[in-house]
């Protein structure tokens, strides 16, 4: 907490460490009335400063009572050594020492579950980024790497499990009732990476045989009422553990990879050494109580983490304006992997309606950034959709422009060269380069430049000469502050259809990528000429999402429907579905504003025709279908005009939404009969496909007053044997205008599950995320429920993180109450979790953009946050940038 302004860290600035920790050996005595940390670091002077004189040795520390310090096992002298506010400084210290420093912490008192903490009734740590100052005194920067050593004291009873990195070397007994562990890894890592786990905690034990034969062990850990959900956490470690051979030749390293599930976490995971510590959310599946999107989410941040093993922990990050080195280039992992174990074109759906909604957001506010930051006042604050989504397209554009084969020599060529290194952006493409002989120079640009890039193509038919010109321009954004965009390497990829629908070939003359379908367009405005052509083509461009910009091209809607039909290239179908909505969602919001009835669009009936036809295909994608079904979310609505009105926004797309149920009545429920299906629940991609799709058109039943469709979904709700359909049935149920049969629904609901803390979650989500009137009030009640817990993440998100960011229609509620809601907590919670509260803030900095009645009040409620005399640094910089003139 700080009175003052806090002091911007700037990429410019950086410099080697002064000092080097080689070994650090820890011991910790983890007691109820505080934990005795005794730390031992081998020191040497920086060899790359040696022409400069000695500098004091400096060592970060937040929050940590020094008991004693050593310097070569002799007490310092008063005088010798200082502690300033949150650094200890020696000022002069041999070439070569060790220092040991003995300190008191205290888990048991610590909200902010960052440093060592306590979760139930267990120990834990979450040290990324800064968090391991607030264990003991260290250079804490990612280019210090250190063998560690760690030995944990705990009493024997209530704490039978103690990990910590690496593999176990020795244990013992104590003769008053504790005992101890000693770990050890012997693999040089930067301190972030430090993890340590002490409680009651039983495990779930496996093995894989890595590709060069040796055996290493895996365990997951969880509190006893929760192991017998980590299975599908298990398979998902050893599919990826395989994948991640096959396609980067990458091996586990260690002797055993461990998996702890906790209650209390800030973010998703964390990738510590040989140790990864999951929030419970994302570890924990079962058929009975975690959806089909949630055991989606547990295979993929399983494989997010455990590729962390490579890409972040033996290649880890020089500084932290680098994290996308690592975070980019494993979601970019962990989506290719995700994609290879079901629908690829899915998957890309998926992951581009986020990337579109929240980081196209992020990239057109004042909390817009590059990949690679210059700057920061709190690093937590950039743990963002840029620096991992955008972070993560990048990546995928170098693939796009190398190709899988010289892509892949490009990443061995990165692990083999900076093995045991902590390096750049820049080194990651200059690897790339290297390898595959493409010059990157201009493409490194994407790293510098914040902003989405507009790319506006327009297209020119010759009949006399058969050929089809694309023209392009790029228009890049200014970002107030920054130094003039200049044009960045746009990988298009692009088909052309004939009459038939069916692709052509392209002869352009400038085409590169594997499939010859890439252009690459580097300048401002470009042109480029297709040949041989006897009819006009119907261009498909941008496939696949190949580059994260806004494409504007004005496709008719007859050509969008013939899109939808033809396109080869499954994003594009289902782009052609959302633009041809979209028109049909724009003019309906503003017939309903108008106070009339919308229709639906003829081009529109007659698509959305096609699609139910389908459903009843059983060769087709049934989750494909799903999502051309779907409507873009009133996020994503929200995005694309100047003035955002939520209202109206959400008026006019429930207003479409029952206009649609009601034309399709006959089909949705004929659909819907024949994908209820009654045999067991399994999790393979063809069943979760079905299912999405019978939920989805559940959803439109129940869009509109139906007895039918009400009893449909009180059956679902009741004999589902999954969280998927009970899940869905429950929503609809609690959105729909059946009050009574909600409450019921909801009563039975948490009877059956208010003992466990991941149902209760969804349990208020649900609650949260209903629009009918009267949410605040029912959102308010809430957090006074005896379930709900101030100091658990999971909660705060289940409940105000829900009501701000996906009830718009309530959350930006004309009178202000959900504004000022959401500050009054900001500034609660901050007293208790920084990191938590500046993420729960992010919504209200987008002011800007709500008009002049609804930006002030936001702006009102961002200044009342900022009166407050002791904000963390979280919060006051989301909160300043946010205020700040542009
Ligand atoms: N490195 C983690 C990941 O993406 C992110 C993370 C986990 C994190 N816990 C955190 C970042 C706490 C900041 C603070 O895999
Ligand atoms: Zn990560």
């Amino acid at each position: 907490m700080r009175e003052n302004r806090p002091t911007t860290v700037h990429l410019k600035d950086y410099r080697a460490p002064d000092y080097l920790v080689e070994r650090v050996e820890l011991h910790f005595e983890l007691l109820d009335a505080g934990t005795t940390v005794t730390a031992r670091l081998d020191v040497r002077r920086n060899p790359l400063h040696a022409a400069e004189g000695a500098a004091p040795l400096v060592l970060d520390g937040v929050g940590l009572e020094l008991l004693e310090i050593s310097l070569d096992d002799e007490e310092l002298e008063a005088g010798s050594w200082q502690v300033e506010e949150e650094r200890l400084v020696v000022h002069s210290v041999p070439e070569r020492f060790s220092l040991e420093t003995v300190s008191r912490v205290h888990p048991e008192n610590n909200t902010s579950l960052e440093g060592l903490y306590r979760s139930g009734s267990m120990y834990c740590t979450q040290c990324e980024a800064q968090g391991f100052r607030k264990i003991t005194w260290f250079v804490d920067r990612p280019d210090v790497l250190s063998a560690f050593r760690t030995t944990i004291v705990a009493d024997r009873e209530r704490y039978p499990v103690l990990l910590s990195n690496g593999n176990d070397v020795a244990s013992g007994e104590l003769e008053d009732g504790r005992h101890w562990v000693t770990w050890e890894n012997p693999f040089p890592m930067p301190c972030y990476l430090f993890a340590l786990v002490a409680g009651n905690l039983e495990h779930v034990a496996d093995t894989f045989r890595t590709a060069s034969g040796r055996e290493v062990a895996l365990r997951i850990y969880t509190e006893a009422e929760n192991i017998g959900r980590v299975d599908h956490a298990m398979d998902s470690l050893q599919r990826a553990m395989r994948w991640d051979e096959d396609v980067y030749g990458r091996e586990y390293d260690l002797d055993i990879f461990m998996i702890v599930a906790v209650n209390d976490f800030n973010m998703g995971a964390m990738e510590n050494k040989g140790l990864n510590i999951f929030n419970s959310s994302c570890v924990l599946a079962d058929p009975q109580t975690a959806t089909d999107a949630a055991f989606q989410r547990v295979e993929g941040i399983i494989a997010h983490e455990y590729f962390h093993n490579w890409s972040g922990n033996r290649v880890t990050c020089r500084d932290w304006f680098q994290l996308s080195l690592k975070e980019g280039f494993t979601v970019f992992r962990d989506q290719s992997f995700s994609a290879d174990m079901g629908s690829a074109t899915v998957k890309r759906i998926d992951d581009v309606s986020f990337l579109r909604t929240v980081q196209f957001a992020e990239d057109a506010g004042p909390l817009a950034h590059p990949v690679r930051p210059d700057s920061y006042i709190e690093i937590s604050n950039f743990y963002t959709t840029t620096v991992y989504e955008k972070g993560a397209e990048v990546v995928r554009m170098l693939h796009t422009l190398l190709g899988a084969e010289r892509f892949r020599a490009g990443t061995d060529l990165y692990f083999e060269r900076h093995d045991g290194q902590a390096v750049t952006c820049d080194d990651f493409v200059q690897a790339l380069e290297d390898a595959s002989g493409v010059d990157l120079a201009r493409f490194r640009r994407w790293y510098r430049q914040a902003g989405t890039p507009v790319v506006h193509a327009g297209g020119r038919w010759d009949p006399e000469q058969g050929t089809w010109t694309l023209d392009l321009r790029q228009e890049l954004p200014r970002i107030p502050g920054q130094d003039a965009p200049e044009p960045l390497v746009i990988p298009l990829r692009i088909g052309l259809l004939g009459p038939d629908g069916n692709d052509l070939p392209l002869d352009c003359g400038q085409l590169s990528g594997e499939n010859h379908d890439v252009l690459e367009f580097g300048e401002t405005e470009a042109s480029f000429t297709f040949r041989g052509l006897d009819a006009e083509p119907v261009p498909s461009l941008l496939r696949g999402f190949s580059a994260p910009v806004r494409l504007e091209y004005s496709h008719t809607p007859a050509r969008l429907r013939f899109l939808i039909q033809h396109d080869s290239d499954g994003f594009n179908r289902w782009e052609a579905a959302q633009r041809l909505m979209q028109r049909s969602l724009e003019r309906a919001t503003r017939i309903v504003a108008e106070g009339g009835e919308p229709r639906l669009g003829r081009h529109l009936e007659t698509a959305l025709e096609a699609v139910l036809r389908d459903t009843t295909d059983p060769r087709q994608d049934h989750a494909m279908l799903a999502r051309l079904l779907t409507l873009p979310s009133e996020a994503w609505l929200g995005e694309q005009g100047e003035t955002v009105d939520p209202v109206a926004i959400h008026h006019g797309r429930e207003a479409l939404v029952a206009c649609i149920a009601r034309r399709f009545r006959s089909e949705l429920f004929a659909s819907y009969h024949l994908l209820r299906g009654n045999l067991p629940w399994r999790f393979t991609p063809e069943e979760c496909a079905r299912r999405s799709l019978l939920n989805v058109c559940l959803g439109y039943l129940m869009a509109r007053p139906d007895p039918q469709a009400l009893s449909l979904c009180r059956e679902q709700y009741a004999n589902a044997d999954n969280m998927t359909e009970v899940g869905a049935a429950l929503r609809a149920l609690v959105q729909s205008e059946y009050t009574d049969a909600a409450d019921q629904a909801l009563e039975d609901f948490h009877a059956r599950w208010r003992h466990d803390p991941l149902m209760v979650d969804q349990w208020f989500s649900i609650q949260a995320a209903c629009t009918r009137p009267g949410a605040l009030d029912r959102v308010e009640r809430l957090l006074e429920h005896p379930d709900f817990d101030y100091r658990n993440p999971n909660k705060l998100r289940s409940v105000i993180g829900v009501f701000a960011n996906q009830n718009l229609v309530n959350f930006h509620a004309e009178d202000g109450s959900g504004y000022r809601f959401l500050a009054a907590h900001v500034l609660r919670l901050d007293a208790l979790n920084p990191q938590v509260a500046s993420r729960l803030l992010v919504p209200l900095t987008r002011w800007r953009r709500y008009g002049a009645a609804r930006g002030e009040q936001m702006r009102g409620a961002i200044d009342s946050i900022l009166a407050s005399g002791k904000l963390s640094k979280d919060v006051y910089e989301i909160a300043a940038k946010a205020v700040k003139p542009d």
